[in-house]
């Protein structure tokens, strides 16, 4: 089983669909953090380089459990810290996650517990799309959220860069694989 099969099965057994293959326009992953202005943003943005670096064909957005900051850019520190790698996520504009989005992305990848546990409930049954928490598809740290930098500082954030960009490049390589 690959690794991207292997988180879905260990979250969900039995649950969504376990077949690795991916759609000819290929995978359209959707980012779930709480309010999607710090975590969710900065891993649709390290996906999106990883994925164009890779030559990858993929899709990428990214939504939040809550509704707080509906259409508001990222956390300027958020903003910051992409800017750092060369990024500008200043245009992204937060939204929040809908059950048709279970249907629109074939991988649903949520930062924390907590935003998984959310995503669970909401998703409807029969969903094609596959739910995971982000972490599982990094080798040594299944299991693992990414912790909410939102009142922290700036080093927060350089935290939550270097494990949203582990795991897009993670991401990156499964999809890039073979089979
Ligand atoms: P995020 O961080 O889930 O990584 O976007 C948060 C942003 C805002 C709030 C909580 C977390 N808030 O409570 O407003």
């Amino acid at each position: 089983m690959d690794r991207l099969a292997a988180a879905s099965a260990r979250t969900y057994p039995g649950g969504m669909d376990p077949d690795p293959s991916l759609p000819a326009s290929g995978p359209r992953v959707l980012f779930v953090c709480l309010g999607n202005i710090c975590r969710s943003p900065l891993a649709e943005a390290a996906f999106r380089f990883r994925a164009a670096q890779a030559g990858l064909v993929a899709e990428a957005d990214s939504a939040g459990t809550g509704d707080w900051h509906v259409g508001e850019p990222p956390d300027p520190r958020a903003i910051a810290e992409a800017r750092r790698h060369g990024i500008d996520i200043s245009t992204y504009r937060a939204r929040q996650v809908v059950a048709a989005d279970f249907a629109r992305f074939t991988h649903v990848l949520a930062l924390d517990t907590q935003n998984l546990a959310d995503l669970a409930r909401l998703a409807p049954s029969g969903a094609s799309a596959r739910l995971a928490l982000l972490l599982d598809l990094v080798p040594g740290m299944a299991g693992r959220t990414v912790p909410d930098p939102y009142w922290g500082g700036a080093e927060d954030f350089m935290r939550t860069w270097g494990e949203v960009d582990a795991a897009a490049r993670a991401l990156v390589a499964a999809f890039a694989a073979p089979g």
